[in-house]
């Protein structure tokens, strides 16, 4: 089976089952500014799992374009890509466990569907945990459709499914697909890596908030996840999907340019393929991210330049990433149209980004071995390779361990912080929330500004987000994506609704996360940060959450009241607001 036929078969069927079959949203995150890009389908369903209306129904069917960088030392292994595909199907509020279950298990195993042997089935069901009860149900409904008891594992958190910290989530019951060469054992065993998951049954049922409260949803849902690459791998009885014709393309191309084997440089080609194809969806987004020192625009930098540098490791000279773009966008483009039509934006800003690299790498590389006898990376080393030849942190860090040495990471921050000081760049306005000037005018407006973000999506529509955002002493002016102009009315209500939540005085909470939390909501490490191990999250009571530096008042009610004076066009499909607070 090829991927194009899978997705077909998958749309089919739960079209079969009365579901709508809705587009990929951006990779880029419009209603959760605390995660970089969707880690899952998910997310861009958000607001509909908490009790939004759908245009489209109470049943839809879906592949989301996701991205994780979590994983990324795992890159290059069986089982994991920065970019993915996730098949998904829907109920909100609509049909909840026995459907989903038993869909689940005629989708795998109906002749007429994925026709999976059952032996080489097994699921996981939630054990339950003080707030959730064990789901009795789930196992009842396996049990019932054919899988044995001894193919049925509880298990505790990893079947509590929630992006991130708060919001929609509940617990899940996931389906394993024996890969051994021998014959599956009849006992489960979760922790044999052999036994992969192929698909996950989230039954959202619940809200977490940020007192850590887990309260049910006003509605139950489903959401279900099947990482397309991942599962083709599997049911063609591949080792991953680098195999399959997801990528064959890419690294048939790789092989090409470097005249050497996949077999003998599989990691190295391995890794090259996936990013290129994750830069190439970032760069050709609906909501484009360029290279960069942060954020998104540093994600895919790194991405870019790790190829570039295991291009060189497998022996290619010269700029190649341009060639493996085409294929990349020959074999996505007619799924992802927006390939095709920002193919030539795609080209040029991997052509600038490898040429700039690739200039500097070899000399960096030379650099770097000259200081592996130091035995270890200095802060002020690390620091040189970033800043006179281009080494993302991260490439530094990759490349010391290949030769056992560490790097002085909190030295780094420090040169980082210090140079910045000294330059004023810029680039620290560029960080996200950075706020040139704080007199109280400017905070106030700072606060109505999320709240605005916030009001929009609920007021007008659910795919509305941030564009750009800019604030000075007499008003703030708040770009944002949609495709006409607000009527009078719109722009009336959108205003109301912003002094509705100015009146009910919500507490304005700033929350530090963790690096490691919230590296695990797929937000990256921002190294420019002036807290290198944490970040910041504000949350409006429970009404917005932004991934932001502040600062913001403690309460909504000393924003005042909030007037719009214009709403206007800036380019296509961008709008822009400017309103002030009195
Ligand atoms: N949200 C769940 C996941 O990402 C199911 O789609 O696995």
């Amino acid at each position: 089976m090829n991927a194009p036929q899978l997705i077909q078969k998958y749309l089919d069927f739960f079209k079969s089952k009365g579901h709508a079959i809705i587009p990929s949203a951006s990779l880029i995150p419009s209603n959760d500014a605390s995660v970089l890009f969707n880690t899952a389908g998910m997310q861009p369903l958000v607001p509909y799992l908490m009790g939004g209306k759908h245009p489209q129904g109470t049943r839809l069917v879906n592949v989301q374009k996701c991205l994780r960088t979590v994983d990324f030392d795992s890159i290059g292994d069986d089982t994991h890509n920065t970019f993915f595909q996730m098949l998904g199907n829907w109920s909100l509020g609509d049909y909840f466990k026995k459907e989903a279950i038993e869909w689940s298990f005629e989708f795998l195993t109906s002749k007429k569907w994925l026709n999976l042997p059952v032996k080489k089935l097994a699921v996981t069901v939630y054990q339950g945990d003080r707030n959730v009860p064990r789901d009795e149900e789930s196992y009842a409904l396996w049990r019932s459709v054919g899988i044995p008891e001894e193919r049925i594992a509880f298990q505790g958190k990893d079947n509590f499914w929630i992006a991130g910290e708060t919001g929609p989530c509940g617990p899940s019951t996931e389906m394993f697909y024996w890969t051994g060469e021998s014959v599956a054992p009849q006992k489960f065993d979760p922790t044999d890596a052999r036994w992969v998951e192929i698909w996950n049954d989230v039954f959202m049922a619940y809200n977490k908030k940020e007192d850590g409260t887990v309260l049910p949803l006003k509605q139950k849902n489903v959401d279900t996840g099947m990482g397309l690459e991942r599962t083709l791998a599997v049911i063609n009885g591949q080792k991953s999907a680098y195999e399959t014709d997801l990528f064959q393309p890419i690294i048939k191309t790789i092989e090409e340019l470097s005249v050497k084997k996949y077999s003998s440089e599989q990691r190295s080609m391995r890794i090259i393929a996936d990013h290129i194809r994750a830069a190439v969806f970032i760069i050709g987004d609906e909501n484009a991210v360029l290279p960069s020192n942060v954020d998104r625009g540093y994600i895919l930098r790194r991405l870019i330049r790790r190829a570039v540098r295991y291009g060189k490791m497998v022996g290619i000279f010269g700029a190649f990433l341009v060639d493996l773009a085409e294929i990349v966008i020959l074999s996505y483009g007619n799924d992802y149209s927006e390939l095709k039509i920002n193919k030539e934006r795609i080209k040029t800003e991997l052509y600038n980004e490898e040429s700039k690299f690739g200039k500097t790498l070899e000399k960096g590389l030379h650099e770097f071995e000259r200081m592996v006898p130091l035995g270890k990376i200095s802060g002020i080393n690390a620091f040189l390779l970033f800043q006179s030849y281009g080494f993302p942190l991260e490439m530094t860090e990759e490349l010391a361990s290949e030769k056992n040495i560490k790097v002085d990471i909190k030295g780094f921050l420090a040169e980082y912080e210090k140079h910045k000081e000294l330059s004023r760049t810029g680039a620290e306005k560029k960080f996200k929330g950075g706020l040139a000037d704080s007199s109280p005018v400017v905070i106030r407006l700072h606060t109505a500004t999320h709240l605005l973000n916030e009001a929009l999506r609920k007021v007008i529509s659910p795919t509305i987000h941030q564009k750009g955002s800019n604030i000075t002493p007499e008003r703030l002016r708040f770009d944002f994506s949609f495709e006409r102009k607000l009527t009078p009315e719109e722009g009336k209500k959108v205003e109301d609704e912003v002094n509705r939540v100015v009146k009910l005085d919500l507490a304005v909470i700033r929350k530090e996360m963790p690096i490691k939390e919230a590296e695990k909501l797929g937000a990256e490490k921002e190294f420019g940060q002036k807290y290198p191990d944490k970040v910041s999250v504000y949350f409006v009571g429970d009404y917005s959450k932004e991934f932001c530096g502040g600062p913001h008042v403690t309460h909504t009610a000393e924003i005042g009241k909030f007037k719009i004076l214009k709403e206007e066009a800036v380019a296509a499909g961008v709008r822009r607001i400017k309103a002030i607070v009195e």
